[in-house]
């Protein structure tokens, strides 16, 4: 086994700014099929992007929630080792977060990662995970996943401190929210609702004057789920989820992950655990990165980079000058 090169107190933070050209180059390369109607290929290009930047990096990593659970080559699969050798880390990656809305040129699609100590991040099958998130700001537990929704939306409105007519509730847009819009509209808040997105979804809470969003609730990916606990370990703010292992097929996937518990609820901290980072670069146009611009001689990108020890969250706008160098890799 490779010597653990870990620093301590946590990552090399050089890190922070290797994540943050992983996703760049990522977004670069699905940008250049924004708005093409062609999903998949664009979620190729991110995916050759982000493996072919991740295999520079000083690391041995592990792809622990990645594209796909098995060896399905030419994704990003959990398992895979990426790196050039370094230090032993876990990464969670969407190369492309919201392909349809890359495709249709839509707001909130981004390239994301993130990236703990070896074992930090959880280990989650690709199945569905039941969500509910808020910002910074409140007590911590003050609001559980198992709550009634009005119970929910009540304590939320009461430690903002405004009438309940005045919080923004955001949720996928999916027939299966259908009576859970409906019980959010009972109780008064405005439901914003999305057609993808939810690592954006969470992470939108978490600025509320910016986004207008204070609660995300509802069923979503779970791989999307540990990223976007892996962002409000960052940032601040709670996040509670719960894998959806509904069949005997998902159960014994999640036990071969080493989950014993079908129905534990985990907190973002049991999610993404110690000294965490995380990146996400616009690929169009959101409240949370801008999108990619090239022009004539450069390429514009933007990107939010964070790392949980300091807490530091840092918006980088980049120019990227060298246009034939950055095209070609
Ligand atoms: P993709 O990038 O894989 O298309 O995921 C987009 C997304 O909207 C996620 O943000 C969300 O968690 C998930 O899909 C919801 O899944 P579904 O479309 O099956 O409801």
């Amino acid at each position: 086994m490779a010597e653990d090169k870990t620093p301590q107190g946590g990552l090399d933070r050089v890190l922070t700014v290797e994540i943050m050209r992983v996703t760049e180059r990522a977004a670069v390369a699905a940008a250049r099929l924004r708005g093409r109607g062609d999903e998949k290929a664009a979620d190729q290009a991110a995916v050759d992007a982000m493996r072919r930047e991740l295999n520079r990096l000083a690391i041995e990593g592990i792809v622990v929630i990645g594209e796909g659970e098995r060896d399905e080559a030419p994704m990003l699969y959990i398992g895979e080792a990426v790196g050039a050798g370094g230090q032993r880390v876990d990464i969670a990656l969407d190369p492309l977060e919201g392909t349809t809305l890359c495709a249709k040129d839509m707001p909130n699609s981004i390239a994301t990662l993130a990236m703990a100590q070896g074992g930090a991040l959880l280990n989650a099958p690709d199945v569905y995970m039941q969500k509910l998130a808020v910002g910074p700001g409140y007590p911590e537990g003050f609001i559980e996943l198992d709550m009634p929704t009005k119970e929910i939306v009540a304590r939320v409105a009461k430690e903002k401190g405004v009438p309940q007519n005045e919080i923004t509730a955001c949720v996928l847009d999916r027939p299966r929210h259908t009576d859970l819009i409906a019980e959010l509209r009972e109780t008064g808040v405005a439901v914003r609702l999305i057609s993808d997105g939810d690592v954006a979804g969470v992470i939108n809470t978490t600025n509320p004057l910016e986004s207008g969003i204070d609660l995300y609730i509802g069923v979503g990916a779970a791989p999307e789920g540990v990223l976007a606990a892996a962002a409000l370990r960052c940032v601040g703010g709670q996040m509670q989820g719960r894998l959806i292992l509904d069949t005997e097929e998902r159960r014994s996937r999640a036990e071969r992950m080493a989950i014993s518990d079908p129905n534990k609820i985990y907190t973002h901290e049991e999610m993404a655990q110690g000294d965490v980072y995380f990146s996400a670069t616009g690929v169009t146009d959101g409240n949370l990165v801008k999108g990619v611009r090239f022009h004539p001689e450069y390429i514009e990108t933007e990107t939010i980079v964070m790392r949980s020890l300091h807490g530091t969250v840092r918006t980088i706008k980049a120019r990227h000058t060298n246009f034939a160098k950055f095209a070609m890799v």
